[in-house]
């Protein structure tokens, strides 16, 4: 198939199986207790230090400039969610640079797309499936707010980092369709952005299990 009917396809089955990752029904979140917004925050500061630094390892591991930007781009925008992210915990009174998310290592999803090998397994996992799952992450994360009455740090999300998220899920498109032709490159994309998704949906279930996590915002 040409590029533009393989992104059509990778996209209807992302936004299939992104489904799966909307929290149940029956789990109304509790909001008193540990599950609130600066704990779910901080959650968020190691999504956000994990992503720049998968799209700044793999920005000098490329020659293509097109792709060198993405990631410089991505790379600059997660490290500003970074800031804003650690601000905003700071005025609810957590002091950020008191933690160090990356204290117990990288998380598996990280691992996973550390271990990517080509430029399209890359961009098809890192960027447009991902990203597509940070949009639902975060606007499931909105409501949340706003039910929890925290308008601030809903409107962060809603106009500054979810936008972003977009964007950067877009520049991943932009990308595959140059990158996703022929049969090999194609059938690589498909199979990293599967694994991408599995791993996010397996992570999910476990947050929720140990945790009760589930409206954690995505990067
Ligand atoms: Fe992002
Ligand atoms: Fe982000």
């Amino acid at each position: 198939m040409t590029a533009e009917e393989f992104v059509a396809a990778l996209d209807a089955e992302n936004q299939t199986l992104l489904r799966a990752l909307e929290p149940d029904a029956t789990l109304t979140p509790e909001i008193d207790g540990p599950l609130n917004v600066p704990n779910l925050l901080k959650v968020a500061l190691k999504n956000e230090i994990e992503a720049t630094e998968i799209a700044a390892r793999w920005l000098v591991v490329t020659d293509d400039v097109e792709v060198k930007m993405a990631f410089a781009r991505q790379a600059g925008d997660e490290a500003k969610h970074y800031r804003m992210i650690a601000d905003r915990l700071g005025e609810l009174g957590v002091d950020a640079r008191a933690l160090d998310p990356l204290a117990q290592g990288f998380g598996p999803l990280f691992k996973y797309l550390d271990s990517l090998p080509s430029t399209v397994e890359r961009v098809a996992a890192g960027q447009f499936t991902r990203e597509a799952i940070a949009v639902v992450k975060n606007r499931q994360f909105i409501e949340f707010c706003d039910r929890a009455g925290d308008r601030t740090t809903a409107t962060l999300y809603r106009d500054i980092i979810e936008p972003d998220e977009r964007f950067h899920h877009q520049l991943g498109r932009s990308l595959l369709l140059r990158l996703a032709a022929g049969p090999e490159a194609q059938e690589a994309a498909g199979r990293a952005a599967a694994r991408t998704l599995a791993l996010a949906e397996e992570l999910q279930g476990a947050a929720l299990r140990t945790a009760g996590i589930h409206h954690a915002p995505g990067c």
